[in-house]
């Protein structure tokens, strides 16, 4: 069932109209107000993943277990925790980012769009191309600005239309101003915080679903820092963001909802603590060692 619902983005603010799949559950009653009424919102979004049980493998060690949560379309959710509690793994498994990891393995399921991402039949490049991601460090190609982003459509034949394409997805990533006058220069010219948004446009010009972003400013002065998280929020209104980062300010800058992970005290497995909506988890954490997290007790 197709419905027009008002979306709201938690922030307070007049929500704005977006279409929504709701897939199973009640049709929604008017705008909700309150805290709770946002929360009962939170139900009535459409799941894009629906992590069960995920556990992470690579060849004997375990580095992600028990792990369950749903992430919802047009938010962006955060995943934050200490180095090494399987953040990288965890968000490069929901596009099969690891397969090419000798040993790696899943146990439990990740259901895109109630589609499991790991059946046999599924085609890595449409899972790939419906959920593009971007790395810590940018990785823009030796080529040409141009050619950077007409790189994925290119390959995927979608050759018509291309410099439109290429124009869009630039001015999606807020680069295009920037670079219109220069899209034959090499990408390498650009500096680090245009380069990551060109990684951004590379990953967007073939309408994606999702973005999946690895500690994306972790490299970048904070001016580009800034323009990256202002990116997230214009960005979600298209695109369902999943955002790794070790900054808990950025998280609760840009994030609707978080999850957070830690080191299980006994086998030092990556696991989910604790996931709620950004405010819960920064101001009132449920689990003490979220609290312990965010209050920078440790980490
Ligand atoms: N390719 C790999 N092979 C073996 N172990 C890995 C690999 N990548 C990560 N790990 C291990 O998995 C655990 C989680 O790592 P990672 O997902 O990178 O954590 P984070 O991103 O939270 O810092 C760590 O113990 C790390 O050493
Ligand atoms: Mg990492």
């Amino acid at each position: 069932m197709t419905i027009l619902y008002p979306v709201s983005d938690d922030s307070g603010q007049e929500p704005v109209r977006g279409r929504i799949r709701i897939q199973t559950g009640p049709v929604p009653q008017p705008i909700p107000r309150s805290a709770d009424d946002r929360a009962a919102l939170h139900e009535l979004r459409a799941v894009v993943f629906d992590i069960r049980d995920l556990s992470v493998y690579y060849g004997e060690k375990r580095a992600l277990t028990g792990t369950t949560f749903p992430i919802y379309r047009n938010l962006v959710t955060a995943v934050i925790g200490p180095s090494g509690c399987g953040k990288s793994t965890f968000i490069r498994t929901l596009n099969r980012m690891n397969d090419a990891i000798p040993g790696f393995r899943i146990e439990g399921q990740v259901l895109y769009n109630g589609h499991d991402v790991y059946d046999t039949g599924v085609n890595r490049v449409e899972v790939r191309r419906r959920i593009g991601m971007v790395f810590q460090k940018p990785n823009p190609f030796p080529k040409s600005i141009y050619d950077n982003v007409a790189w994925a459509p290119r390959n995927l034949g979608l050759r018509s239309g291309l410099a439109e394409r290429v124009e869009r997805a630039l001015r999606s990533a807020a680069l295009w101003d920037e670079v219109k006058d220069r899209l034959r220069d090499s990408a390498l010219s650009l500096s680090g915080g245009q380069q990551q948004r060109l990684c951004i446009a590379r990953a967007i010009a073939v309408e994606p679903d999702v973005l999946l972003l690895d500690e994306p400013a972790s490299a970048l002065d904070p001016v580009a820092t800034a323009s990256i998280e202002e990116l997230m929020h214009t960005l979600k209104a298209r695109y369902t963001i999943v955002i790794v980062t070790h900054n808990m300010q950025q998280a609760a800058r840009v994030a609707d909802r978080t999850a957070f992970f830690s080191l299980d005290r006994a086998d030092q497995v990556g696991t989910l603590i604790e996931y709620a909506d950004t405010e819960t988890i920064f101001r009132s954490p449920r689990d003490t060692r979220t609290r312990a997290y965010v209050t920078g007790q440790f980490g």
